[in-house]
């Protein structure tokens, strides 16, 4: 049997090692430069992204690391980001203002996050709305989508932070029963981030025409499921039954009234 994580079905080179100048190469290939910082230990690449917004910095950018002391995740949680064993990164993005709308860019981000994954391994990747990415119906990797003010003007440029448990095999008691890892330790890292860094800025530019729907509905977790989500604090059931190209989830309550949720977390029985 072939095996699908062997180095010669990739073709690469196993080697761990984060490389700011193997990333700059691989990301600039088809594309204007982008400045890559790489980093052994750091509090978040999410905060880093915004100091260097705030600072100025007005051109596409990369940080990635091999640990982050403070990574966060959505809704004011942390994102385990034990060393080596994952990536976590972040990218800055310039997407047109006219067209940026937060949904849609968080959307995209999940769509491009699972292209670049298959494009080195054919897993069977499925999108939790809103851009939780599962595999075996465990979360592999969370995506945090942020500004660096509250404000948006035409140079502001927006974060997408990404965090992939890649050969994590334990973690904390909280989310041990939830998480997993790709397991395919023979992915490249700098391979995987530079992958990923193109398919964001490819999708970037599409947020207007919605290009990348079709293949965010088709990767759900959710549609045609059961799902549970709070609303004014009260638990509502209710059926997820589309997702339109804002992003928006549709869902159909038990007396076949609709809504559409635009925010928060919804929880979906994967049984
Ligand atoms: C979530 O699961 O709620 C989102 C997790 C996002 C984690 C990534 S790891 C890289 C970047 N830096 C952070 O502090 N968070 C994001």
């Amino acid at each position: 049997m072939k095996n699908i994580f062997s180095e010669k079905f990739y073709g690469i080179r196993k080697n761990n090692r984060l490389c700011s100048k193997k990333i700059e190469k691989l990301v600039s290939q088809n594309s204007d430069p982008v400045s890559v910082f790489v980093y052994k230990k750091i509090d978040s690449t999410n905060s880093f992204a915004k100091k260097l917004l705030k600072s100025g910095l007005k051109t596409p950018a990369i940080i990635t690391a091999d640990t982050q002391t403070q990574g966060r995740g959505r809704l004011g949680r942390s994102f385990y980001s034990p060393k080596k064993t994952g990536i976590y990164m972040s990218v800055i993005v310039f997407p047109d203002i006219q067209i940026y709308n937060a949904v849609s860019i968080t959307t995209a981000a999940a769509v491009a996050v699972v292209r670049a994954i298959k494009h080195f391994a054919p897993l069977d990747l499925k999108i939790k709305w809103v851009n939780d990415i599962f595999l075996n119906n465990r979360k592999v990797c969370g995506i945090l989508t942020e500004t660096s003010s509250s404000g948006l003007d035409d140079t502001n440029g927006i974060i997408i932070g990404v965090g992939i448990n890649l050969t994590t095999t334990s973690f904390p008691q909280d989310i041990a029963h939830s998480a997993t890892s790709l397991n395919c330790d023979l992915i490249e890292r700098n391979q995987l981030v530079a992958q990923i860094a193109k398919e964001l800025f490819g999708v970037c530019k599409d947020l207007s025409e919605h290009t990348y729907m079709d293949e965010y509905r088709k990767y759900s977790l959710v549609l045609g499921k059961e799902i549970e989500y709070s609303k004014d604090g009260k638990k509502t059931t209710a059926k997820a039954i589309g997702v339109e190209d804002d992003g928006g989830l549709v869902v159909e309550h038990h007396d076949k009234t609709k809504s559409v949720l635009t925010s928060g977390e919804i929880s979906v029985s994967l049984k």
